[in-house]
């Protein structure tokens, strides 16, 4: 399979999402976290790459008509070559198949290189939560980012 292949992820990828994510973030989530996340009612995940060594990786959730990306990262040598914005469409495909209409996010206001990929893929800002992040003691605000979802093709058939 080609490293940029995107699959949804198994449980049993729980060790390979967690090393992912450690490259990934400075307060990584272990393989206990992970698995837990991915057991929870309307958890889903994408990967990309071959386990043990992961690519890129998404986690999102769909609760009451609305989707929310968990995590979402690729490895550092893999950037800029649109694996994020492959994983962010599978994401938001399989949010909408669940019948969301919103998908959110929250990003550091410092975190450029995600800020444009999420504008350019028609997010926008809903709010600012001040201090949410702390990066070296000093706080960080997020922004809370929105997609509207347009429904499944079904949806529209058979409402
Ligand atoms: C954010 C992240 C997932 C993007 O993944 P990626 O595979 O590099 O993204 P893509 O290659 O799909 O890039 C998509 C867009 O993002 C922007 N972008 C991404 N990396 C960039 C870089 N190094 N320099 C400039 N722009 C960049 C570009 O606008 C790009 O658009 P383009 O395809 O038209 O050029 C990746 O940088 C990452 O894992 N960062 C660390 C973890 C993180 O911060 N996750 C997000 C938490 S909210």
């Amino acid at each position: 399979m080609s490293a940029g292949t995107i699959r949804p992820s198994a449980a049993a990828s729980a060790a390979a999402l967690a090393a992912l994510h450690r490259a990934c973030f400075d307060e990584p989530w272990d393989e206990a976290a992970i698995r837990e996340l991915l057991a929870m009612p309307g958890a889903f995940a994408y990967e990309a790459g071959e386990p043990p060594s992961l690519d890129g990786l998404v986690i999102a959730r769909v609760a009451g008509g609305e989707a929310e990306i968990l995590t979402i990262g690729v490895r550092p040598g893999a950037r800029g070559s649109g694996l994020g914005r492959r994983l962010l469409e599978a994401a938001a495909i399989h949010a909408a198949a669940l019948g969301a209409e919103a998908l959110f996010l929250e990003v550091a206001e410092d975190n450029h290189d995600a800020l444009r990929l999420y504008e350019s893929s028609g997010f926008y800002l809903v709010g600012i939560r001040p201090g949410y992040y702390r990066k070296g003691g000093v706080p960080v605000a997020a922004r809370t980012l929105k997609l509207d979802l347009a429904p499944p093709p079904e949806a529209a058939i058979n409402p």
